[in-house]
């Protein structure tokens, strides 16, 4: 991109960032995008742990193709702001969804990405968290009592085996293990050759303790 459309894009997000102006009132913060880089390396190695659990398989491709296999895993961005997250879990082969509560954005969102791309709730009162596979979030509450409700939530009504990416700083209290610096992480990171680092990936503890056992890093391997 010419430095011209990018700095006219920054402007646009931070009209919209400034423009929400309940936001913060509301305990929410603005559409603020996190590194979209950074996403798309967590999701190369979030496709591995979904192949081992065989919810998708090596060398899907787009449903608008309509060839070979469909079954793409299916992606949430907790708070989508205008789809950018979802554009890259779409590029990356994911069937890609947003939920998002402020009316500006969704309306750029879905004038990018189609209407049913993007869903219009609250997420503290929206319940189909089962659908998705992964669910990532860009900490979407300013209140850290919210965020909580918000993360109880979520782990409450998703899947057993949900993959969360998390690119915020707060954890999930316990209640979902981070594969992030963990050996199988690592091990993963070097064998796809992903330089940059991506978010946080956090799963339930049953799945945690099986993904740990299937996945010890063979002691020989050169990476
Ligand atoms: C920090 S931005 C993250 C944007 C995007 N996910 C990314 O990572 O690039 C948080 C977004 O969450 C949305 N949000 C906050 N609270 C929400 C709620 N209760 N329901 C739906 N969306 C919410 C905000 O409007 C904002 O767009």
């Amino acid at each position: 991109m010419d430095g011209y459309k990018e700095e006219f894009f920054d402007r646009l997000e931070s009209a919209i960032r400034y423009g929400d102006k309940t936001a913060n009132a509301e305990g929410r913060y603005p559409y603020i995008p996190a590194n979209d880089q950074a996403l798309a390396n967590s999701l190369e190695v979030v496709k591995k742990i979904l192949e081992h659990l065989k919810i998708t398989r090596e060398g899907c491709i787009p449903p608008s193709t309509k060839k070979g296999p469909t079954k793409l895993p299916t992606f949430l961005d907790a708070g989508c702001g205008i789809g950018r997250k979802v554009h890259v879990a779409w590029r990356k082969l994911f069937s890609a969804k947003g939920i998002e509560i402020c009316d500006a954005s969704i309306k750029i969102a879905r004038m990018v990405l189609g209407t049913k791309a993007i869903i219009k709730a609250d997420l503290l009162k929206y319940t189909k968290y089962d659908q998705f596979n992964v669910i990532y979030l860009y900490m979407p509450m300013v209140n850290s009592d919210l965020q909580d409700e918000f993360e109880e939530r979520l782990v409450n009504l998703s899947q057993k085996n949900v993959i969360v990416i998390s690119a915020g700083d707060r954890g999930f209290k316990g209640k979902l293990h981070n594969l992030q610096n963990s050996k199988f992480f690592s091990t993963m990171v070097k064998r796809l050759s992903i330089r940059e680092s991506g978010y946080k990936i956090l799963v339930k503890p049953a799945l945690y303790e099986q993904l740990k056992r299937d996945f010890q890093p063979c002691k020989t391997c050169k990476f």
